[in-house]
């Protein structure tokens, strides 16, 4: 082969390459602003049923409520904007949402840059398949305690027995505001 074509065909294979690899910062920003508008939209139909089933009943009602409609709820935001839309955490109540091997990874860089005293920013990352991820942290506020505060604090031990019945291996409770509850992992369709 002469050098030419050599060359040639280098410089194809590291374009490719870059392409493989690669998100442009400019990319990324945009794909950070879709993420936000995403997870925004979720926490607010998430927060606003819930807050609703609070009021309404207590944890009594609104676990329930997180239990079985929780999932649908997400979903239809999810279709929305033809995404997939996952909730994870280190500390996992429902043993569904478990975390993968780069959701364990993050929550671990999450937690470290907490502990530094660092602000946590969203990641946005491809994977092997070449799909795009937005990575959010989440954390604990004071509406959240009576069902991820301190057993016999927040969450009172009704509550904990009606967690208990439905999650036996329940991880979720303990938190103090401002604490690490876990991450959203929004996965872009296209
Ligand atoms: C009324 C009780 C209640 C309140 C209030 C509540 N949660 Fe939860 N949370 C639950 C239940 C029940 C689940 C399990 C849902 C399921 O089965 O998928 C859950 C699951 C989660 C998960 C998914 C990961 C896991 O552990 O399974 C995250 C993340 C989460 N909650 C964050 C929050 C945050 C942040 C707030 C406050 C803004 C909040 N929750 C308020 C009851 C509650």
């Amino acid at each position: 082969m002469n050098t030419k074509i050599i060359s040639l065909l280098g410089l194809v294979a590291i374009l490719f390459s870059s392409c493989q690899k690669g998100l442009t910062d400019k990319q990324k920003e945009e794909y950070v602003i879709k993420g936000k508008e995403i997870a925004q939209s979720t926490v607010k139909k998430l927060g606003s049923n819930l807050m609703k089933h609070m009021k309404e009943g207590g944890p009594q009602q609104a676990i329930p409520f997180c239990n079985t409609a929780a999932n649908p709820l997400t979903k239809e935001v999810a279709e929305k904007y033809n995404v997939s839309i996952k909730r994870t955490s280190h500390k996992i109540r429902n043993e569904n949402n478990k975390p993968n091997e780069k959701e364990d990874e993050i929550l671990n860089q999450y937690l470290v840059s907490l502990l530094k005293g660092e602000k946590l920013k969203p990641i946005v990352s491809k994977d092997q398949d070449g799909k795009v991820h937005f990575y959010a942290p989440m954390k604990l506020e004071a509406k959240c305690m009576a069902c991820h505060g301190t057993v016999g604090k927040e969450v009172t031990i009704k509550t904990d027995s009606i967690l208990k019945s439905l999650y036996p291996n329940d991880k979720a409770t303990g938190f103090k505001v401002d604490d690490l509850r876990g991450i959203v992992n929004i996965t872009f369709n296209n």
